[in-house]
């Protein structure tokens, strides 16, 4: 259908041409001597019209009523201008086969549903415009990541999902261990699978790893260890945080984007951030047109414009201490109360963006390192860190990077001061012995980039099968 709809003509250049579109009911209105069918097969958000008169083949499936919305046919037909004025051409019915019928119980029936509802339909959601519109933009910003990265002489990494380290050390993370069962009927049970000592702690050593294991939390140490071989290097898989909130913005199980560069630091870092933000918004607003007008007109209003700024615009850029001091001054009451070396909340993030700054993204630098991360490079005011971090409209933190601590004795004691087990970092301190260099990288989530470039307010609409704190259905 995309062929024919997104034609330079909208189908006009096909008139006469014999097609096959296979697809599935989205409605069916019969008058008395033609049948209109609006068949979808997820190629474009654009659905076809489809007429059929009844000297067509297949019409008494029609008159059997077996073909409903969410039914799946195939129909062979000509293109033929149409009398209708939401279309240019339609498809004149030659021939229509039934491939699966729909159950008159098909949820999805009306044309305005919740997307609370569709939530609890997730097998079924990317039947509807707005899930299937943000299906093919999330593909496209995947593909345009991939481009961007290749065209810039990055190498793709596959990092370990399952690992034996906690990359943020925030102990938010989801244990792995195997069900092995003790016998035939522990099986049945699965917790009394898991190997237990006598005082009924879990026994790690007759685990699968032998010691426990977690699901990664991030790419990025393993990362390291590519981009001090490979030069700049990224990751681009799935990542998992215990992490028990429930908003908009998080999700249990995300997709995280993860370049490292190479003799790089913190200003190499936010140049390509920002150089990879631009050139995937403006790969969208290019080859998702039709995908971004629906969510202009129906999702946020203005969504077109508000990218197009972004894709021509420089980004904002501040240190910690002047974000502090611009909350501060701020003409509004906060819910967190603000004060040099707090974290910054979502309230703080988008004020800062969306109403200081207008809409325009912003990268916070020099963070205070008591609230950063272990291998955050530490500046020379002994203070802060070479963390950035870039803030954008309705979504607050897209991205999480910094310049990372290549100097062994200071890496080392940011690992004691808080309490972290340097034996579990071994290899990765041995970056630091063999050739270490300067490097830096940052993360962004993808999930929260779905958002920023569709508009949709909660990221559980942003993936195909959210996973969030007691919920894991699908
Ligand atoms: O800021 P974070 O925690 O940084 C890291 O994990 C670094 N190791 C990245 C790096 O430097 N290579 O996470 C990075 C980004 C955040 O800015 C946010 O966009 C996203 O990951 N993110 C989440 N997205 C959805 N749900 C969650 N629970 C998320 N936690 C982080
Ligand atoms: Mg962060």
């Amino acid at each position: 259908v995309v062929d024919i709809k997104g034609g330079p003509d909208e189908g006009l250049d096909r008139l006469g041409q014999t097609l096959v579109v296979k697809g599935w009911v989205r409605t069916l209105r019969a008058q008395s001597s033609v049948t209109f069918i609006e068949v979808n097969d997820g190629s474009c958000l654009s659905s076809i019209q489809c007429v059929m008169n009844s000297d067509a083949e297949g019409y008494d499936q029609v008159e059997s009523g077996l073909i409903a919305t969410g039914a799946s046919i195939w129909v062979k037909g000509i293109v033929v201008a149409s009398q209708g004025s939401k279309q240019k051409v339609e498809l004149q019915i030659e021939k229509l086969e039934m491939v699966g019928r729909s159950d008159p119980s098909f949820p999805i029936q009306k044309k305005r549903v919740s997307r609370e509802f569709l939530r609890t339909k997730a097998h079924l959601r990317p039947r509807t415009n707005t899930f299937g519109a943000v299906a093919r933009v999330r593909n496209a910003l995947a593909y345009a990541t991939h481009k961007f990265f290749q065209d810039n002489g990055f190498v793709w990494i596959s990092s370990p999902i399952i690992t034996a380290s906690d990359c943020e050390g925030a102990g938010e993370q989801f244990c792995v261990t195997t069900l092995i069962p003790s016998s035939p009927e522990a099986a049945d049970s699965r917790v009394d699978a898991i190997p237990k000592t006598e005082d009924g702690s879990i026994d790690w050593s007759q685990d699968f790893f032998g010691k426990p294991a977690f699901l990664t939390v991030s790419g990025q140490l393993n990362a390291e260890t590519y981009a001090t071989a490979l030069s700049d290097v990224y990751t681009f898989g799935p990542t998992f945080r215990a992490e028990n909130s429930n908003t908009s913005r998080h999700l249990a199980e995300f997709w995280m984007i993860e370049p490292e560069l190479a003799f790089a630091d913190l200003n190499d870092d936010m140049a390509c951030a920002t150089a990879y933000l631009q050139y995937v918004v403006k790969y969208v607003l290019e080859h998702c047109k039709e995908d971004m007008d629906f969510f202009n007109t129906w999702i946020e209003k203005g969504i077109i414009n508000r990218l197009s700024n972004v894709v021509e615009k420089n980004f904002v850029q501040l240190t910690y201490t002047d974000a502090v001091e611009l909350l501060l001054r701020a003409d509004k009451k906060f819910e967190f109360p603000v004060k040099w070396g707090c974290d910054l909340q979502s309230e703080h993030e988008r004020y800062i963006t969306e109403e200081a700054f207008g809409g325009c993204p912003v990268i916070v630098r020099d963070y205070p390192k008591e609230i950063k991360a272990f291998y955050m490079r530490q500046n020379d005011d002994g203070k802060t860190v070479s963390a950035m971090d870039m803030l954008v409209p309705r979504v607050g933190e897209l991205i999480g990077g910094s310049q990372r601590e290549e100097r062994l004795e200071y890496l080392e004691e940011r690992l004691d001061n808080l309490n972290l087990n340097k034996e579990t970092y071994w290899w990765y301190l041995d970056l630091r012995r063999y050739g270490s260099v300067p490097h830096a990288g940052f993360g962004l989530g993808f999930e929260r980039l779905v958002q920023f470039a569709t508009g949709i307010e909660n990221i559980r609409d942003a993936i195909p099968f959210p996973r969030t704190p007691g919920s894991a259905e699908f």
